[in-house]
C-alpha cells in the first residue's frame, strides 16, 4: 500500500499567519446566505468563484449610472466607459506583467482565447503532417478546439502522458518534440487534480525548438502569481469568474509580435480601421481580435476584482491556501475508503476523490442538503478519469475565503454519506 499523501507545509509563513479570513469572508455577501438551511461551504471554486461586493458594487454602478457603448460615442457616458474599460486592461496588463496593453485581449473566457488561437493562429501557420503537443491532464477546452484543427489543416495531436500523482512524464515530453511540433498548449494547473505544472520548463523546451507555447491559466491565476514575461510564454489566457470577478469575459494574453502576425478570428464592430465592399483594413490590437460589443461591465468587473485580489496579495493567498489544503488531506485521508485523486507534490488547493461504493454524484448531493457544495463528475476532463480508471470524482476545490471549520463540515458530511450509503 502507498503511504498516505501529505502535502509538505513548510514553517507557517508569516503571511498566512497573518491571513484574517474571518474579514474576508464578510467581502462576499453570498456567504452568508444559508442553503437548505444550513450555512453556505463553499468548496467548487474551481468551478467559479465567489464574488466580492466591490465587484458586485462595479457592476451595479456601471449599469446604474455609466452604461454606455465604448470606442464609439463623442458623448461623457461614452467616453467614461471607454475609459473605464481601457483601464481594466491596463490593470490585467500590470497583473499579468505583459510588456503592453495591445497584448491583452478581452475574450468571453478561456475557452474562447485557446478557440481564437487554434482557429487564427493554427488555420494559419499549420499543415498536414505538422502536431501540436497538450497533456492527458487538459480540460475540454484545451483539447477539443485542437482537434478541430487538427481536422482542419491535417495536423496531429499527440499527448504527454503523466503518472500516477498526476505529474508529467518531462522525459515523454521532451520525445515528442520535434521539428512536426507546432504549437504546445498546457495547463499551468489542471482543475480536476491540481497539479501546478513546471511551466517554465515546458516552455523552455518548447523554445529549443522555436515552438509557441499556449499556456490554459484558468485555475492558476487564482492561486499564484502569473509573470508572463518571466515564464515567456506565447499565449495566457483566463476567466474573470475563477478569479473573484464575472462570468462571460476572460483575456488572452498573446505576444504582440505573434498577434501581429495572426488574422482576426471574428469579423465585425470595433476590429476594422476600414471598410470598403473591396477590401477592409483591420484595426490594429488589441482591437483586432475585439469585434462586435464586448461585456463591458464585465470587463470593467474584472479590473476591480484584480484589484480586490492585489489588495490582498497573491502569496498570502497562495501561503493560506496551502496550509488549508494540507489541512484538507490530513482530514480527508482519515476517511476509510476515500482515495485523494491528484498526489502532485506541487499542488493548487483542489481535491479530487472517491470513495468506495458510492458513486461521487451522490456524494454531492448528500453534501448538498448539509449545505455543502461541490462538484461531482468529470470535470469536463474526460481523459483524466479515462487515466485514473474511474467515470467521475467528486472535487473540493478551495478559495482563500475558506476555513478549517469548513473542511471540518466536508469530513462531517462524507461521513454522513457513508452512513447513508453503509
Ligand atoms: N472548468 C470548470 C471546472 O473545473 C468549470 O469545474
Amino acid at each position: 500500500m502507498r503511504p498516505a499523501y501529505r502535502v509538505p507545509v513548510p514553517e507557517t509563513t508569516a503571511a498566512a499567519a497573518r491571513f484574517d479570513v474571518a474579514k474576508i469572508r464578510e467581502d462576499f455577501p453570498i456567504l452568508r446566505h444559508p442553503v437548505h438551511g444550513k450555512p453556505l461551504v463553499y468548496l467548487d471554486n474551481a468551478a467559479t468563484t465567489q464574488k466580492p461586493q466591490v465587484v458586485i458594487a462595479t457592476l451595479n454602478r456601471y449599469y446604474t449610472a455609466g452604461n454606455a457603448n465604448i470606442h464609439r460615442g463623442v458623448h461623457f457616458l461614452s467616453e467614461r466607459a471607454t475609459q473605464a474599460y481601457e483601464a481594466a486592461r491596463a490593470t490585467t496588463r500590470r497583473f499579468l506583467n505583459a510588456a503592453d496593453d495591445r497584448e491583452i485581449i478581452f475574450v468571453r473566457g478561456t475557452t474562447e482565447a485557446i478557440n481564437l488561437v487554434a482557429q487564427s493562429y493554427g488555420r494559419t501557420f499549420l499543415k498536414p503532417g505538422d502536431e501540436i503537443v497538450i497533456s492527458a491532464m487538459e480540460h475540454h477546452s484545451n483539447i477539443v478546439p485542437w482537434q478541430i484543427l487538427c481536422e482542419q489543416v491535417g495536423a496531429k495531436l499527440r499527448v504527454i502522458t503523466i503518472n500516477n500523482d498526476g505529474e508529467l512524464y518531462l522525459d515523454v515530453y521532451e520525445g515528442l518534440l520535434n521539428e512536426r511540433t507546432k504549437l504546445v498548449a498546457i495547463a499551468h494547473v489542471s482543475n480536476a487534480l491540481g497539479t501546478i505544472n513546471p511551466i517554465r520548463q515546458v516552455i523552455d523546451l518548447a523554445h529549443q525548438w522555436n515552438v509557441p507555447v499556449l499556456v490554459d491559466g484558468a485555475q492558476a491565476v487564482p492561486h499564484l502569481k502569473v509573470d508572463v514575461r518571466a515564464l515567456d510564454c506565447d499565449f495566457y489566457a483566463f476567466s474573470a469568474h475563477k478569479l473573484f470577478g464575472p462570468t462571460g469575459i476572460g483575456i488572452l494574453y498573446g505576444k504582440a509580435a505573434l498577434l501581429d502576425r495572426m488574422p482576426p478570428y471574428q469579423g465585425g464592430g470595433d476590429m476594422i480601421s476600414l471598410v470598403t465592399f473591396e477590401k477592409t483594413h483591420y484595426n490594429t490590437l488589441p482591437y483586432k481580435f475585439e469585434a462586435g460589443t464586448p461585456h463591458i461591465a464585465g470587463g470593467i468587473g474584472l479590473g476591480t476584482a484584480i484589484e480586490y485580489v492585489n489588495g490582498i496579495g497573491l502569496d498570502a493567498i497562495a501561503a493560506y491556501e496551502h496550509e488549508l489544503l494540507a489541512y484538507a488531506t490530513d482530514a480527508l485521508n482519515g476517511i476509510e475508503g476515500l482515495e485523494i485523486i491528484g498526489t502532485a507534490k506541487e499542488k493548487a488547493s483542489v481535491l479530487s476523490f472517491t470513495l468506495e461504493g458510492v458513486h461521487p454524484h451522490d456524494i454531492g448531493t448528500v453534501l448538498d442538503r448539509e449545505g455543502i457544495a461541490i462538484r461531482a463528475g468529470h470535470h469536463c476532463a474526460m481523459p483524466v478519469m479515462q487515466r485514473f480508471g474511474v467515470p467521475a470524482t467528486a472535487r473540493a476545490s478551495l478559495a482563500f475565503y475558506n476555513t478549517e471549520e469548513e473542511i471540518d463540515a466536508l469530513v462531517a458530511g462524507i461521513r454522513k454519506v457513508k452512513k447513508v450509503f453503509a
